[in-house]
C-alpha cells in the first residue's frame, strides 16, 4: 500500500503560526484532527496518532482487502456482508482541499431545498463545515424529518445512522450515505443470526410464560447503534430501541413489561446504566456464544450483555483519568457510556455526545475538562470553547476509523451526481424490516428520558 508523501498546506503552515504566535493566549486556535495528523506527520506537533493512514486518502482503502481500516476499530472483524465502497473516481481523489470545497458549495448552492446534509458529531471539521444539522445520530434522525422538500439527505454519519433516517424520513427521500464503507465495528459485532440462536437458548431455559404480573421472561433492547434488522427484532420480540442519552428510562420501559432483558450490542452502555440503576454486577452476565452461561446464571440475570464494544471508547483508562487529575489539578473528567465501567466509575460524569456538548456549554468560563470520547467532537469543542481549557483523556489521536471513511472528496462525487440527477450510495431497509423497526423506535419516542443531571 502506497500513500503519497504528506506535505502540509498553505494553510495548515499559516495555521502553524498562527498556534505558535498564540499559543500563551486564550485565542490558540485549535487544529482540527486532520490538521493535526498533518502537523504529527511532518514532526511539528508532539502528539501521537495511532494511525494516520486515513486522513488524506481512504479510497485506498476501498480497493484493499475489506476491513474497517487503520483506526480504533482496525483489529474488529469486518462481517463479509458488511457493505463495501467502490473505488472514488480518480477526479476526486486528485483534486486539491481548496477544488473540493468549491465543488462541495457549487453544488450544494445548485441543490438548494432539495438537498440536506446532516453530520455527526464526529465527522471530521473538513466535512462537518457543510452540514446543515450537527448532532448525536438521534437527533440527525429527527433532523431528517424537518426537511419534507428535501429529495436527498446527504448523511455524514456511519450506515445505522443512514439506516434510521431511511426509516424515519419520507420513502420518497433518498437518504445518501457518502461512503458506504463508513460501518460501525460495535454495531456489526452482533447480527440477527446470532441474536436469533440467543433468543432461542435464552427461551429453552426460561420458557415463553409470563410471570403473576404478566411480565415476559426477557425483553430485547437495542442501542441505537446497531442495524436495522435488530430494531426489527426487537419490534417483532416487544423490545425497544435505546440511545446513549435514554438508556435509563427506556431498560425502566422494559423492567415494566419484562423480568429480565437482554441488551445489545454494547456491553458498556447495558452495564454503566444497569449499574446506575442498582443492578449488581452478578446479575449482568456477559452473552459469548464461544463461553456459555449457566442456567442458573440466566435465571438469575437482570441484564444479559452482548458481547459488543466500541474500540474507541474502550480505549479509555482510568490510568488516563489520574493522569488527567495529576496533570491538571480541578480538572473535570465526563466520558461517554461506552467507556468501560471502571473509567466511567472514577469519572466526574458520563453521558451520551449532546450531554458532554452541553455540559461543556453549561460550565463556568475557565473551567478544565478531560473528555472520554471521539477526537474529531474533543477538538471541535476544544476550538468552540475558548473560555475553557478542553482535551481528550487518551493523548493518543485515534479517530473513529469508520467516522473518518467520510472525507469531501466523497461528499463531492455524491453531490455532483445528485446535481446530475444520480442518487449514488442510496441506504434504504426493505418496508420488511423497516415495518416492525419502526415499532420499537416508536416505543422509544414514547418514553421520557430522564433530566440530564
Ligand atoms: P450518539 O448516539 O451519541 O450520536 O453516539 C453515536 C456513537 O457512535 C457513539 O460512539
Ligand atoms: Fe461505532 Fe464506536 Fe465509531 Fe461510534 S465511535 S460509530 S460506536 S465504532
Amino acid at each position: 500500500m502506497q500513500f503519497s508523501h504528506i506535505q502540509p498546506t498553505r494553510t495548515l503552515r499559516a495555521a502553524r503560526v498562527e498556534v505558535t504566535r498564540s499559543c500563551n493566549t486564550k485565542e490558540a486556535h485549535v487544529l482540527s484532527v486532520d490538521e493535526t495528523i498533518q502537523l504529527i506527520q511532518i514532526g511539528q506537533a508532539t502528539q501521537k496518532t495511532c494511525s494516520s493512514k486515513l486522513s488524506e486518502a481512504p479510497w485506498v482503502w476501498d480497493a484493499e482487502q475489506p476491513a474497517y481500516g487503520p483506526g480504533a476499530s482496525m483489529a474488529d472483524h469486518l462481517p463479509a456482508e458488511s457493505p463495501h465502497q467502490g473505488i472514488l473516481p480518480v477526479e476526486y481523489q486528485k483534486a486539491s482541499a481548496a477544488e473540493l470545497d468549491l465543488r462541495i458549495r457549487a453544488a450544494k448552492h445548485a441543490l438548494g431545498e432539495r438537498l440536506v446534509i446532516l453530520g455527526h458529531f464526529y465527522q471530521r471539521d473538513e466535512v462537518v463545515k457543510y452540514a446543515d444539522f450537527v448532532g448525536d445520530s438521534f437527533q440527525l434522525a429527527q433532523a431528517a424529518k424537518t426537511r419534507p422538500n428535501a429529495e436527498a439527505i446527504v448523511f455524514c454519519g456511519v450506515h445505522f445512522m443512514a439506516e434510521t433516517a431511511d426509516m424515519l424520513s419520507r420513502a420518497d427521500q433518498s437518504v445518501i450515505l457518502p461512503n458506504l464503507a463508513a460501518g460501525c465495528s460495535m454495531a456489526d459485532m452482533a447480527d440477527l443470526d446470532s441474536v436469533t440462536d440467543c433468543w432461542e437458548q435464552l427461551h429453552e431455559i426460561l420458557g415463553e410464560s409470563p410471570d403473576a404480573a404478566g411480565r415476559q421472561p426477557v425483553i430485547p433492547v437495542t442501542y441505537m447503534n446497531s442495524s436495522a434488522a435488530l430494531k426489527g427484532f426487537c419490534g417483532e420480540h416487544g423490545g425497544i430501541v435505546c440511545t446513549s442519552s435514554n438508556a435509563a428510562a427506556v431498560l425502566r420501559w422494559a423492567f415494566e413489561r419484562g423480568q429480565r432483558v437482554l441488551f445489545f450490542p454494547d456491553q458498556h452502555l447495558g452495564r454503566n446504566t444497569g449499574k446506575a440503576m442498582g443492578i449488581s454486577l452478578d446479575q449482568m452476565p456477559l452473552w459469548n456464544p464461544s463461553k456459555p452461561l449457566t442456567a442458573a446464571a440466566i435465571q438469575d440475570a437482570k441484564v444479559i450483555l452482548w458481547h459488543g464494544f466500541c474500540s474507541v471508547h474502550k480505549r479509555f483508562s482510568v490510568e488516563q483519568v489520574e493522569r488527567a487529575r495529576r496533570e491538571h489539578p480541578g480538572v473535570r473528567v465526563i466520558v461517554h457510556p461506552e467507556s468501560p465501567m471502571e473509567v466511567v466509575d472514577t469519572a466526574d460524569g458520563a453521558g451520551s455526545t449532546d450531554f458532554i456538548v452541553k455540559a461543556i456549554e453549561a460550565a463556568q468560563p475557565g473551567t478544565t475538562f478531560a473528555v472520554g470520547t471521539e477526537i474529531n467532537l474533543v477538538q471541535r469543542l476544544a476550538n468552540q470553547h475558548p473560555e475553557h481549557t478542553i482535551f481528550c483523556l487518551d493523548p493518543v489521536i485515534c479517530p473513529c476509523s469508520t467516522m473518518y471513511r467520510i472525507h469531501p472528496g466523497y461528499l463531492a462525487w455524491v453531490l455532483e451526481s445528485l446535481e446530475r440527477g444520480e442518487v449514488l450510495n442510496r441506504i434504504t431497509v426493505p418496508e420488511s424490516v423497516a415495518i416492525p423497526a419502526r415499532i420499537a423506535l416508536e416505543r422509544m419516542l414514547s418514553v421520557r428520558p430522564d433530566a440530564p443531571k
